[in-house]
């Protein structure tokens, strides 16, 4: 059997501590993920420095166990490679210099990954024959982004939030409605027994034209629909079950036809056949559905990242890395983070 290319991949952008193995940009051999929701749970967001300290106590364990799972030991990887952008600084540093030691250690190259490019990957992975060129479509907590990729490595910024990304969205529309922290899975579930149509809140397309996206107002019209134009209710405790739920399912519905029409506009315009959907957003079971009725309609193929691809983790990062090491792209030691 001829040698395959074995890549340790390491993602400490956010709030997941990861690691993985994946052979020849396709074969994952282990993917273990950390999260840190507990951590953050009480003060309904990511607290950067809790953050930064907890892959701090977890990145040699966590790289330990993926390595024990694909039963490889270290000096059988080919590289290593590390998040060093975009994400909280604190939190890059972590996990990119935990990859920097691994490489150095072992004598191995060092692979920096953008983690929004990492993203679109884990949509190809999770593909049986990924087709290029493609437009993919990022939806996270922290980003709202449309690419158009010619091949992994070359992605073009199509279009991206003037504001908050559509999981942050999410993450504050449940905190208004008291639902549990992350948001996102709290309001997919609680959609499902409520009418999307039951409200009607604006969908914002800034210029119909524009590939850009913002979601700051739609978070607001529904705090002024919960809470009245004055705020003058301190919460959402006088809504029944049945009304929240038309809340989130109205809400929901909002968020899903902007980032469906603007994701097929992008692959018009483009001319693009292929539509890749990622980030921990992409795991909404209505988003998946209206997705996947919308582009049956449209002729479009979609590609989907699968459930465990869509949050963060590191086989994305380890897959796409393989594709810079083919190419003999590698960081150097002294490799920096950036936060944007
Ligand atoms: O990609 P990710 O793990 O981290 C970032 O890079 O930001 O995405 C996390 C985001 C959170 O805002 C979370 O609420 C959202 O993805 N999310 C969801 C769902 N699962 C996670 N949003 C809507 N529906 C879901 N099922
Ligand atoms: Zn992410």
């Amino acid at each position: 059997m001829s040698q395959r290319d074995i890549i340790l991949g390491i993602e400490s952008s956010c709030d997941e501590t990861a690691a993985s193995l994946v052979a020849d940009g396709r074969d994952v051999l282990s993917s273990v993920v950390a999260s840190q929701d507990d951590l953050h749970a009480k003060f309904r967001g990511v607290v950067p420095e809790i953050a930064s300290r907890a892959h701090l106590e977890r990145v040699n364990l966590i790289v330990g166990q993926a390595l024990e799972r694909a039963a490889v030991a270290l000096p059988e990887i080919a590289a290593v490679a590390g998040v060093n952008s975009p994400g909280l600084v604190g939190c890059l540093l972590i996990g990119f210099t935990a990859a920097k030691t691994y490489a150095w250690s072992v004598g191995k190259p060092l692979i920096a990954v953008n983690h929004l490019h990492a993203h679109a990957y884990g949509a190809i992975l999770s593909a049986e024959q990924p087709e290029m060129p493609a437009v993919a479509l990022i939806v996270s907590g922290g980003h709202t982004s449309l690419f158009h990729l010619q091949t992994p490595l070359q992605l073009e910024l199509l279009g991206r939030t003037q504001d908050d990304a559509a999981g942050e969205a999410f993450d504050k529309v449940a905190t208004i409605l008291g639902l549990p922290y992350p948001g996102g899975p709290a309001i997919d579930k609680l959609a499902r027994q409520g009418d999307p149509a039951a409200i009607d809140f604006p969908r914002i397309y800034l210029d119909r034209e524009s590939l850009d996206f913002s979601f700051s107002g739609l978070k607001t019209a529904v705090l002024y629909h919960v809470r009245g134009k004055r705020l003058e209710r301190p919460d959402a405790s006088h809504l029944s079950d049945c009304q929240k739920a038309d809340v989130a399912a109205s809400f929901q519905a909002a968020v899903v036809d902007v980032l469906i029409d603007k994701s097929v506009l992008a692959c018009r315009r483009r001319r693009a056949e292929t539509l890749l959907v990622g980030g921990g957003v992409a795991a909404n079971s209505y988003l998946r559905r209206r997705m996947a009725e919308r582009c049956q309609n449209e002729g479009l193929r979609l590609v989907l990242a699968d459930r465990s691809m869509c949050t963060d983790n590191a086989a994305m990062v380890a897959g796409l890395a393989w594709h810079k090491y083919r190419r003999g792209d590698f960081a150097a030691l002294d490799e920096q983070v950036i936060s944007t």
